[in-house]
């Protein structure tokens, strides 16, 4: 066990902010630091660092704590791993008390086992590399043929495992390395004959580090031409090697993405080495696979803009488009730099000055989705289906976008390109955004999904409860969600006159009363709690653009196969109270006085409702204030704090006066 004494003066020592920096790139406020939080997805800096306290807090997810707790929190790391890290970044010496008990040892030392082989080997193929006549003549040789200057080789801790079948495994041996451990590695292997032997023989080799540097696993590539072996060989998923959190040179790249705040995404190991040799460091690799969310994630800590680099030749980069829609749903800034043909970044670097490489990658990036958009132009040709698919790809692409300018921006570049009316595409825009509505309900129903804000798990809890003299004015959240979805389902289709303001003054505009509720709901991030009415939001969206009427939805959700949901519109649907829907048929003949009452009745419930909804909401982050300033809010924190409360409390004041209701408290 760390001694008490070691864990006081590690807390003393660490810098928070350069602990949370290594992570999160942030930015001075005041006495503070800001930076995007990482423990959700979050698109505002609300992650706050105060090296006074030696905490970090998140104003949106609540995460907080000291040095240690980040790390744990951050890397998923244990206590004592925590202060060991800190311990070594921050020179502290550790002293262990000697009662550790024997299930700590052994609970401690299974990760930090594999840890220890990993480096152990690494050091062995380094050593191999550079003091053996085979490595030199073989592997040395190699890594210089490729234009790698010893600097580098050592910078990426390259490698030479030998020829023969045991080398390693002999060696690691008479260290007493445990069978089990090389095997859980990776770097030996036991044949069908029951044989050990070296995986990654006759191999250089590329190790691969986690975040913090330390190494998690190998790549490991053979030497020789014209065979049917694999061109590498890549050590297998462990306890330590979780292969879709890792990016290839992230550790390395860290800094220089955070002060460039750009990275360039290219495929291979040696993409990364030799673009290092050439003096770009805000570099890393996917190693070959299709980019995951584990990854993204990584980039995202650290960068919203992305420049992925690809081979020149245009297949390469129709396959990796999949991958690169995922950057875009993400919300990352994503542009794309083609390098001539058959050029890779490896071989481009190589042939190039450094400052033509840089000059060439800085003036070919375009923006990724007018390269796509162009790509599939082209492709599509004048075939008007495939028009037609690819307008809707790109459309669901820019329905990514989160900033609300940018994406007018692409609609108007797209107008331009695929010679199609503004509007039309705008059409197709809102669409898309249902669509993707409907695609985050799954995303939400996972219990581990981080979009799900702490301001739904907070007002979900039981022990929740509104402030009473607000609460007693208000119908319970329940009703009111499901005052919405009626009338979703039952005026859905119809128009409403909602009032707008430009330069000239207010004016009415008609908007279906759907298309009303999904933009007010897309727009405020507003999630239903109950889940029945959440899948039933989400299939309207869908039925809605195919059905003639209001009454094929009425029908559509009163035979529905989940009896939950039928149960329910049965329930509320055949009952017809006051009903407006005849208004809107004879809306177009001659409207009468008490026709048109009854319409301006139907605006206000709806202007009322939706209201009473987003009054709610805001109570329910409101409290969410309170708890956190109750929990001893650090007094750094307080203004931004109380200014966010100032806010709610001002808009909660507005909606109030729409509703027609006075707010005591
Ligand atoms: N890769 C792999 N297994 C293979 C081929 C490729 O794991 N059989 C991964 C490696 O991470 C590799 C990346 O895919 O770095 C890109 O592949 P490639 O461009 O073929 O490799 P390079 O790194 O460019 O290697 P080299 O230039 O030495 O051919
Ligand atoms: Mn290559």
């Amino acid at each position: 066990m760390i001694s008490k004494r070691t864990i006081d003066e590690i807390l003393l020592v660490a810098k928070i902010e350069e602990v949370v920096g290594d992570f999160v790139s942030l930015k001075k406020r005041g006495q503070n630091w800001v930076g995007l939080c990482p423990f959700h997805e979050d698109k505002n800096p609300s992650m706050y660092v105060s090296p006074r306290l030696g905490i970090y807090k998140c104003f949106v997810c609540d995460a907080g704590g000291n040095a240690v707790q980040f790390l744990m929190n951050h890397e998923k790391i244990s206590y004592p791993e925590s202060l060991k890290i800190l311990a070594k970044k921050f020179n502290v010496t550790i002293e262990e008390d000697v009662d550790k008990t024997q299930d700590e040892i052994v609970a401690d030392s299974e990760k930090e086992s594999l840890f220890i082989l990993n480096r152990f080997a690494e050091n062995y193929f380094i050593e191999q590399l550079f003091e053996t006549e085979e490595g030199k003549t073989i592997g040395l040789t190699y890594f210089k043929e490729r234009g790698l200057h010893e600097n580098i080789i050592k910078k990426f801790k390259l490698g030479y495992s030998p020829e023969g079948w045991d080398s390693f495994l002999n060696f690691a041996k008479k260290n007493g390395y445990k069978e089990d451990h090389l095997i859980k590695t990776g770097l030996i292997k036991k044949s069908e004959q029951g044989r050990l032997f070296d995986f990654f023989h006759g191999r250089v080799m590329f190790p691969i580090h986690n975040t913090l540097g330390k190494t998690v696993g190998f790549g490991g590539r053979t030497l020789k031409t014209g065979e049917k072996i694999s061109k590498y060989f890549n050590s297998p998923e462990s306890e330590i090697y979780h292969k879709s959190d890792i990016l290839y040179g992230f550790h390395l790249a860290k800094k220089a993405i955070r002060t460039l705040d750009n990275v360039y995404l290219v495929e291979g190991y040696t993409d990364v080495i030799s673009m290092h040799a050439s003096g770009i460091e805000n570099v890393v690799a996917s190693s070959g696979t299709a980019l995951t969310k584990g990854q993204i994630k990584l980039i995202a800590s650290q960068t919203k803009n992305i420049t992925v680099v690809y081979d020149g030749d245009t297949a390469g980069i129709k396959a990796s488009m999949r991958g690169i829609d995922l950057l875009l749903e993400s919300g990352l800034n994503v542009h794309i730099v083609a390098l001539p043909d058959g050029e890779d970044p490896d071989s481009f670097a190589r042939k190039n000055e450094d400052a033509q490489l840089k000059l060439f990658l800085e003036e070919n990036s375009v923006s990724f989705l007018i390269f796509k958009a162009k790509v599939l132009s082209k492709e599509a040709g004048k075939d008007p289906m495939k028009r037609a698919d690819m307008v809707n790809e790109i459309i669901n692409n820019i329905a990514e976008i989160p900033e609300v300018i940018a994406r007018a921006m692409f609609v108007k570049e797209c107008s331009q390109l695929f010679e199609l009316p503004e509007e039309t595409l705008n059409i197709q825009l809102r669409k898309a955004v249902w669509k993707k509505m409907n695609q985050n309900k799954a995303d939400s129903k996972d219990p581990n999904n981080s979009e799900t804000s702490s301001i739904e798990s907070v007002a979900t809890n039981d022990s929740f409860k509104l402030p009473t003299t607000v609460e007693s004015r208000y119908d319970a959240v329940d009703a009111m969600e499901e005052k919405i979805i009626l009338l979703i389902l039952k005026y859905g289709m119809f128009e409403i006159d909602i009032e707008k303001q430009d330069n000239e003054g207010v004016y009415y505009d008609q908007i279906r009363i759907d298309q009303y509720l999904f933009d007010e709901f897309h727009d405020q991030q507003i999630k239903f709690k109950n889940p029945l009415y959440q899948d039933i939001f989400f299939e309207y969206a869908e039925i809605a653009k195919v059905a003639e009427n209001q009454d094929k939805i009425k029908n559509y959700f009163s035979s529905h196969s989940n009896t939950d949901i039928s149960n329910f519109c049965i329930k509320h649907l055949i009952k017809e109270d006051p009903d407006y829907s005849h208004l809107w048929e004879s809306k177009f003949e001659i409207i009468t006085r008490s026709v048109r009452n009854n319409i301006n009745k139907l605006n206000n419930k709806v202007e009322s409702t939706i209201n009473s909804f987003k009054l709610r909401k805001l109570e329910d982050y409101r409290e969410l204030i309170f708890l956190v300033l109750k929990e001893e809010c650090p007094e750094e924190l307080l203004p931004s704090v109380s200014n966010k409360l100032s806010q709610l409390n001002t808009r909660r004041e507005e909606i109030a006066k729409l509703l027609g209701i006075v707010i005591t408290k």
